[in-house]
Formats: C-alpha cells, sequence, structure tokens
C-alpha cells in the first residue's frame, strides 16, 4: 500500500451549481478537503446534490462558482478528457459491441498508449478484478458483478487522478451488494486511487468510507470520520438519516465547563452528557435503539442508570436481534433492539423499565 498523506489531494471550495430555469441551488458553497488514497463517501438522500458535485468534479458539468483544486492546480477550466479521472456510473455504460478486454483497453488507446503498454496495463487491470478467464466476453455475457467489475477496471486502468463512483453498487442484489463493497475497497487500498463515493446507502458509506460527508439540501451537514459521524452526529438530520435513533426531547440544556451539557429529560431525570457543540436552552437526546435496555418491570434491575416505566406496543425478530416498540409513562415512542438469546423475549403488553447509559445518549440542538 503507498503512503498516505494528510494534505488534500482534492480541495472542493465554494462549489455551487443553480441549474437553469431553477430557483433553489441544487449545490450550495461545497467545501470539502480529501486526502491523497483515501476515499469519501458523499452520502445523503435522492435529490440532496450528489451527482451534480461529482459531475462538477468530472467536468461534465459546469459549476455556477467555486474551485476544484486537485493536487494544487484548480481544474474547473479543464475538459473532461483532460482531467484523467476514472468515472464508474449506476449504470455501467460499457461497450455492447467490444470484448471485456477491449472495453478496459479503450481508455489507453484514446490516451495513444503504446500497444506494449495497452497490453500490460490491460493485463493488469483485468487481474486486479479478477476476470482475467472471461476477457473474450461482450457485456450481455457477463453477471452484473462481472460488469461491475469491467466497469472499475475500465475506470482504474489510465491510473487515474481521482476514481469517481456514483452509486456504483445499486444495481446488485444484497448479497453482492456486499461482496463488491470488500473488493472495491480493497482495490481502492491497494491502487491508493483517490476516490469520491457517491451513495445514499449509509451502511455503503459507513463500510467503505475513510471519511463520509453528509449532504442535505445541496449542503454538507457533516463531514467526518464514520465514528464522529454515528456517535457524534452534528445535526438531527444527520442523527436520523446514518443509523437508527430515538430522540428525547430535553429542556434546561446548559453547558459545563469541561464541554459537558447538563439537561433534564421529562422521564429520565436530570442527565449529563456529550453533545454538539452550540447546543443551548433545548434540544434532543440522540440514543441508538442497541444502546436501550429494556427489561421486565418485576426483573432485577440495575438502578443506577436513568431508568423511565413503559410497555411494549410492537416486537420485531430478525434473528440476531428482537426490535421492542416501546411507550414510556409520559406517551413518548422508544425503540430497543437487543441482541436475541434463546427463549421468547418480551411480549406486547409487557410493563418495562428502560434504561441507557448517559455515555451513550448525545445531543443535538433542535435548531
Ligand atoms: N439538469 C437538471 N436541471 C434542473 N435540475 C436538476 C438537473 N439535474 C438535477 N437537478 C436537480 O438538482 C437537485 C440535485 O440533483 P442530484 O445531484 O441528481 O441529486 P442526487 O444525486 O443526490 O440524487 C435535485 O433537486 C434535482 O431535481
Ligand atoms: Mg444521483
Amino acid at each position: 500500500m503507498m503512503e498516505r498523506s494528510d494534505t488534500a489531494y482534492l480541495s472542493i471550495r465554494g462549489l455551487r451549481k443553480i441549474y437553469p430555469k431553477t430557483s433553489a441551488p441544487a449545490v450550495n458553497d461545497v467545501n470539502l478537503d480529501v486526502p491523497q488514497g483515501d476515499l469519501v463517501a458523499l452520502l445523503g438522500p435522492s435529490g440532496c446534490g450528489k451527482t451534480t458535485t461529482l459531475r462538477m468534479v468530472a467536468g461534465l458539468l459546469e459549476p455556477s462558482a467555486g474551485q476544484i483544486i486537485v493536487n494544487g492546480r484548480d481544474v474547473v477550466s479543464r475538459p473532461v478528457n483532460k482531467r484523467g479521472m476514472g468515472m464508474v456510473f449506476q449504470s455501467y455504460a460499457l461497450f455492447p459491441h467490444m470484448t471485456v478486454e477491449e472495453n478496459i483497453a479503450f481508455g489507453l488507446q484514446m490516451q495513444r498508449a503504446s500497444r506494449p503498454e495497452i497490453a500490460r496495463r490491460t493485463a493488469e487491470a483485468l487481474e486486479m478484478v479478477q476476470l482475467g478467464h472471461l476477457k473474450g466476453r461482450r457485456p450481455a455475457e457477463l453477471s452484473g458483478g462481472q460488469q461491475q467489475r469491467v466497469a472499475l477496471a475500465r475506470a482504474l486502468v489510465i491510473h487515474p487522478t481521482l476514481l469517481l463512483l456514483d452509486e456504483p453498487l445499486s444495481n446488485l442484489d444484497a448479497k453482492l451488494r456486499e461482496a463488491m463493497r470488500r473488493e472495491i475497497r480493497g482495490i481502492q487500498q491497494q491502487s491508493a486511487t483517490t476516490t469520491l463515493f457517491v451513495t445514499h446507502d449509509q451502511d455503503e458509506a459507513l463500510d467503505m468510507a475513510d471519511r463520509i460527508a453528509i449532504l442535505n439540501n445541496g449542503v454538507i451537514e457533516q463531514y467526518g470520520t464514520p465514528a464522529v459521524i454515528y456517535e457524534n452526529p452534528a445535526t438531527r438530520f444527520v442523527a436520523n438519516f446514518v443509523g437508527k435513533a430515538n430522540f428525547l426531547p430535553v429542556d434546561e440544556v446548559s453547558l459545563g465547563s469541561r464541554g459537558e451539557y447538563a439537561v433534564r429529560s421529562e422521564v429520565f431525570g436530570r442527565l449529563t452528557v456529550a453533545g454538539t457543540p452550540g447546543s443551548a436552552g433545548t434540544g434532543a437526546l440522540v440514543v441508538r435503539p442497541h444502546r436501550v435496555t429494556v427489561a421486565d418491570v418485576n426483573s432485577e434491575h440495575a438502578g443506577s442508570l436513568p431508568t423511565a416505566r413503559g410497555r411494549v406496543i410492537g416486537s420485531s425478530y430478525t434473528g440476531d436481534v428482537r426490535g421492542y416498540d416501546l411507550r414510556l409513562e409520559n406517551g413518548q415512542s422508544m425503540r430497543a433492539d437487543q441482541l436475541s438469546t434463546v427463549g421468547a423475549g418480551l411480549a406486547i403488553g409487557d410493563e418495562v423499565l428502560v434504561s441507557f447509559e448517559p455515555g451513550d445518549a448525545y445531543l443535538v440542538s433542535e435548531g
């Protein structure tokens, strides 16, 4: 693996796109620094501006404002074929009349590489995606996963300055999608190719990315490592979009001397928790369902944790997890996901004690 540097290899500055005949910008003042060799996921719901951002980086779409700096140079005025970027789209856009090998070699031919160079690098790319034995086939004779790998090889064979992937896995079935995540990530790390990866799938982003940029309405709401995005969501939107979340309303929020917050919850009482800087007044505690403990009201119960009484109003079973929909004494809904054990678990109507560790709660402001 090549050495990684922490200075940004790709810097996006004040990037903006307003499509003709529209009022609201599709991408609004996006700033992003991507270190060399990293895979950064652009994650957000449909229509938030992911593809628009990626197409501007690629040179397929002209920004309304802003800079795209690759390796120290602003590339905004450079046409797509002079940017040397590799792209993979949701529809693989392979040439149907060409073989796998010809599809992969195409980019090198466009660059007028020498014959031996084309042969060597095509063979190298075929090996990287393990398709050497299928090099004579045409795209229609391949499975979806194999076509995906051809598209990836075709993007990587030119040794791209950046690899740009737009929802590359969304046409594959669930099992294959997970396998391809590992494969793409492995190849990306092995080749140390700086990569922007567009997805609306939070699991995919958490699983694959060094860092995630959460995009909402054309704006980056948070940029951080998967763990920071999940544990310290900057906004309610981020907490809701990445992972499952309970939101417990709190008031009387006050900042302590070490950055901690004292808060008051109607049902759980006074707590000290970590939270988004700048929170004040009122807000909500994010508590992930798998960190909520639920026990029969008659069972022995660790009394020191913040605890509320409630009732089971729904349940689900997915083999590894039992999920409980709870209603607390004040009417608040909560969800608890427990690793399943052998036995029946709790039943609908059971009265329960609901608790969590204050260290597992995180305050977001109600902005
Ligand atoms: N060619 C276009 N003309 C006008 N509006 C567009 C065009 N392409 C995309 N949009 C709008 O820009 C916003 C962002 O779109 P897009 O970048 O495709 O989102 P995403 O990839 O996150 O789903 C959406 O509101 C979309 O409707
Ligand atoms: Mg898109």
